[in-house]
C-alpha cells in the first residue's frame, strides 16, 4: 500500500473508532516546524493509533520518534500500523502511563497530545530531556474553543475542571522564563515553548 493511502486508512479508522488525532491543520504546523527547525529526535506523550507518529517520521528518514501510550488497545494498534510502515527501527513505542516513565535521553522536540489535565506534569517530568534551543509543542491549547468561554457558563463540571487546567497551563507557560512561549490559533490551539 502506497503511504499517503496509508495514512489516509489510518484517519479513517480514528474517525469510525473515536480516536482524537490531530486536526489537519495542526499536523501540517506541526510537520512544517519539524522540517523548518531539523528536528531529529522526538517525544510524544500521547501515541494514539501512531497517526502523528508515522506522519512526523515522513518528513525526513533520520527522524527518530519515541512516544509513550498508556492505553493497551490504541497502543496495540500503534505497534501494527508501526510495522505496517515499516518504521519499527525509527518509532519506539513504550506502552506505560507517561507520568511514569524515566527517560534519560534528550530530544530536539517534545509534542504533548495527551490527558489535557496532566499538561504541567508532563512538562516538568520532560523537560531535563529537551536539549536547550529545543521546543515542547503542546496541542488542544483552545480546547475545542471552550477556553475562550466564560466559566461560570460552563454546565458540565468536568468540562469546566478541564478549561480551567488548560488556563492554568496557558499561566504556566507565560509566566515560566526559561521558555519563549507562542500560542498560535492553528488546528484546535498550540503552544509552541522553545527552551531559551
Ligand atoms: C489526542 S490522543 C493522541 C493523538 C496522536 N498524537 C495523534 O495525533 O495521532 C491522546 C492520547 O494520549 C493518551 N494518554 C492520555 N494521558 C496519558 C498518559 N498520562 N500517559 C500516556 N498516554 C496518555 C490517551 O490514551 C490518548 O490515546
Amino acid at each position: 500500500m502506497k503511504k499517503n493511502q496509508f495514512i489516509l486508512q489510518m484517519k479513517e479508522y480514528a474517525e469510525e473508532n473515536h480516536v482524537p488525532i490531530m486536526t489537519d491543520d495542526g499536523l501540517h504546523y506541526l510537520l512544517q516546524y519539524i522540517k523548518k527547525h531539523h528536528v531529529k529526535k522526538i517525544l510524544e506523550i500521547g501515541t494514539a493509533i501512531g497517526y502523528s507518529a508515522i506522519c512526523m517520521c515522513g518528513v525526513s528518514d533520520d527522524i527518530e520518534v519515541t512516544t509513550i501510550e498508556r492505553d493497551e488497545p490504541r497502543y496495540l494498534e500503534a505497534v501494527l500500523n508501526v510495522e505496517q510502515a515499516e518504521l519499527e527501527d525509527r518509532i519506539h513505542l513504550i506502552f506505560q502511563d507517561a507520568l511514569e516513565v524515566e527517560l534519560d535521553d534528550t530530544f530536539d522536540l517534545i509534542f504533548i497530545d495527551a490527558a489535557k489535565a496532566q499538561n504541567i506534569k508532563f512538562f516538568e517530568r520532560f523537560e531535563k530531556n529537551l536539549r536547550q534551543g529545543g521546543t515542547f509543542i503542546t496541542d488542544n491549547m483552545d480546547f475545542h474553543g471552550m477556553v475562550q468561554v466564560d466559566e461560570d457558563k460552563i454546565e458540565s463540571r468536568n468540562v469546566r475542571q478541564l478549561v480551567h487546567k488548560v488556563k492554568n497551563y496557558i499561566a504556566f507557560l507565560q509566566e515560566n522564563k526559561n521558555y519563549d512561549t507562542q500560542f498560535l490559533s492553528i488546528g484546535d490551539g498550540l503552544a509552541v515553548s522553545v527552551k531559551k
